[in-house]
């Protein structure tokens, strides 16, 4: 296999049933399940908190990658590893310390991750990199399922993976928004490692999500 991570937003998923579409996609071959956690605040969308991560936390084994799109992100950080997250990302405007943010996630025994907006500067990234597990490019700004992959990502995510490669670093490269099977090779391509896909994964109903997950691979 191309050791290429396939991570669904639960986003798209239909939430009357959610921990029934976390079993489908598990059994369907999601890698991780990428989990959009929205305040309204930060993002101009609500959806999800600590208790509903906690509930889906029995119905799969695979890593929780809790994508937080809150501000102030420190306070909830423990909330949701309690919950059951694996991996915590977050936005570095999100708080005025993103270092000593990623010392709290790591510190409550979650692996760290960074995400930036397709507008936020690499150089927010730079200091940290040598501190994180996963880097997050946001290939659509953050908010909703369904937009359409913003096409300047691509450079940026190839001048994190000549970093990340130059550095030996063992770094997720995930890129996230827009993604189908024409621009997943792309991004692919370009150097991401990790592929969220919420609207590719889950169209088509339960029935789809392997064949959809598999096509997402370029298997
Ligand atoms: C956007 C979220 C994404 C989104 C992806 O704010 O972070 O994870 O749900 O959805 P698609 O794959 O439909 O672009
Ligand atoms: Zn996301």
């Amino acid at each position: 296999m191309s050791g290429i991570k396939i991570a669904p937003s639960i986003l798209s998923a239909d939430f009357a049933r959610l921990g029934e579409e976390v079993r489908a996609i598990d059994e369907a071959g999601a890698d991780y399940i990428h989990i959009d956690v929205m305040d309204g605040h930060f993002v101009p969308n609500i959806t999800i908190g600590p208790d509903v991560v906690k509930a889906l936390r029995p119905h799969t084994k695979k890593t929780f990658d809790v994508h937080l799109m809150i501000a102030p992100v420190d306070p909830y950080i423990e909330g949701f590893a309690k919950a059951g997250a694996d991996i915590i990302t977050f936005h570095p405007e999100a708080g005025a310390h993103p270092h000593r943010t990623v010392q709290s996630i790591k510190a409550a025994g979650c692996k760290a991750g960074l995400s930036l907006n397709p507008a936020t500067p690499l150089e927010f990234l730079w200091p940290l990199l040598p501190d994180l597990d996963l880097v997050l490019v946001m290939s659509v700004n953050p908010g909703f399922g369904g937009q359409s992959f913003i096409e300047s990502q691509l450079e940026r995510i190839a001048i994190i993976r000549e970093r990340i490669d130059a550095l030996g670093l063992p770094i997720d490269l995930e890129v996230d928004g827009g993604i189908n099977n024409e621009t997943a090779p792309r991004a692919i391509a370009a150097g991401a490692t990790v592929l969220v896909a919420g609207t590719a994964t889950f169209k088509g109903g339960p029935a789809a999500y392997a064949p959809n997950i598999k096509g997402l691979r370029g298997a």
